[in-house]
Formats: structure tokens, sequence, C-alpha cells
């Protein structure tokens, strides 16, 4: 479902951001992402999602080579991404049901559908109560679920997250990594980037680490 062949990953300017990175993900597999801050988790979340290109090796997802996609394919593989980055944050002018519709908008599908499908995704993570709400209003972690309920809209077979439980207070974390292992349980292939392990370690889910760009033996 996702391979990385001996992938390095070099920010122009920069030193490695990964090094020599080789691992296959199974479809159906959940998968945690671990290392330390500047590890290089986020890089590699976006190269998965063609957010960033490998300076050599190559990164395979659903069988496409993604860093050899035109930029005209980029939206297809993305709308078979669910994807919460940090750096995709939620429009505050605008409603959580809104926020949700966004990624609808740009798929041309019909209105009636986009609605039904933002109302189930909306419902999955709990803030059916919530729909006309302004982000403002809401809590970090009802914020946060808002961005996943935006990410798996359009019913992705890949989800992936990045840290999606930092700053949160514990029991919403918890709430969270609930809402990742269900949609885990429900058949979808999940990666999450996070720095504290010990809220999925429990349930099975494989750990891949980084260090300094490398992966760990395990
Ligand atoms: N856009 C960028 N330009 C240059 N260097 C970057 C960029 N993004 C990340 N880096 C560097 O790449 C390394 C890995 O970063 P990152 O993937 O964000 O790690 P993590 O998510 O594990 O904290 C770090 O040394 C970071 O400073
Ligand atoms: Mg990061």
């Amino acid at each position: 479902m996702i391979q990385f062949d001996q992938v390095t990953m070099r920010y122009p300017g920069g030193h490695e951001a990964l090094c020599d990175v080789s691992f296959e993900i199974k479809h159906g597999e959940l998968v945690i992402l671990a290392g330390h801050s500047g590890a290089g988790k986020s890089t590699l979340l976006k190269l998965i999602a063609a957010l960033e290109r490998p300076t050599s090796g190559s990164v395979w997802v659903s069988g496409q080579d993604v860093g050899k996609l035109k930029s005209s394919q980029v939206p297809y593989l993305r709308r078979s991404l669910g994807l919460v980055m940090q750096d995709h944050r939620l429009l505050m002018d605008r409603s959580v049901l809104d926020n949700v519709l966004l990624p609808m908008r740009v798929t041309g599908l019909h209105e009636q559908e986009a609605l039904r499908r933002a109302h189930a995704a909306l419902e999955k993570v709990g803030l059916s109560a919530h729909e006309g709400s302004m982000p403002m209003t809401l809590s970090g972690g009802e914020q946060q679920r808002v961005a996943i309920a935006r990410a798996i809209v359009n019913r992705p077979t890949i989800l992936i997250a990045d840290e999606p439980t930092a700053h949160l207070d514990p029991a919403y974390a918890r709430e969270i990594a609930a809402l990742f292992r269900s949609f885990h349980a429900a058949g979808v292939t999940v990666l999450l980037a996070t720095h504290d392990d010990t809220l999925f370690s429990p349930y099975g889910a494989r750990r891949i680490e980084l260090v300094q760009g490398s992966l760990k033996d395990e």
C-alpha cells in the first residue's frame, strides 16, 4: 500500500532530513511513526502526499510512484488519502460544516451528496451537534476532530496524521487516539506520526522509529 525504497530527502540548502529509508506498510495496517523532533517524521508523511519529492529513491502509494506523478495527477492521489497535517489549519471564519465540505468543493461532487458525506463524517467524530459552530468556539480536541472529519470525508483508503494529539489534554488525546483506532478497525490503513506512542502501543500498532533521518532497526 505504501512503500519507501531507499528514500533520501535533502531540502534545498539543508542537510538530509531522510537518509536511505526503506519500509513497507500493508493494506489495513495501523502504524505509528515515532521519533524525536527533527527526526524526519513530517518529511516522511509529506513525501507520501507528494507535498515534497524525494531527492533519491522512490515512494510508492497504491501502486503509483508518487515522486514521478505529474502535477495534474497529484489531486487524484490526495483524494485517496486522508491527510491531517500540522500546517493544514481550519478556516476560522467558516462554520464546522463548511470546513468539512471544503475538500468536496474541488471534487465537483453533487451538493446533496457532499452534504450527506459531511454530516456522516461529523457524526463519526462526534460533532453533529456542532455543525453550525465556528471553530474558534470549540476546544482544541474538538477542532482536531473537525480536521479529522475533513480528512475522512472523501472516504480515503489511507489516513495519515501528523502529531494529531499534540497540544491536547490527555483525555482529549485519548479520544483522538480512539477515533483513529476505530478507522483502523473499519479497514482503513492508518499512519500516525506521534511523540506519544503510549497512546497506541497497547493496541498492537506496529511502530517504526526515525532517528536523525534514518530508520531505527527494531
Ligand atoms: N522546508 C524545510 N526546509 C529546510 N529544512 C527543513 C524543512 N522542513 C524540515 N526541515 C528539516 O528537516 C529535518 C526533519 O524535519 P521534520 O521532517 O519536520 O522532522 P519531525 O517532523 O520529525 O520533527 C529537520 O532538520 C528540519 O529542520
Ligand atoms: Mg513534524
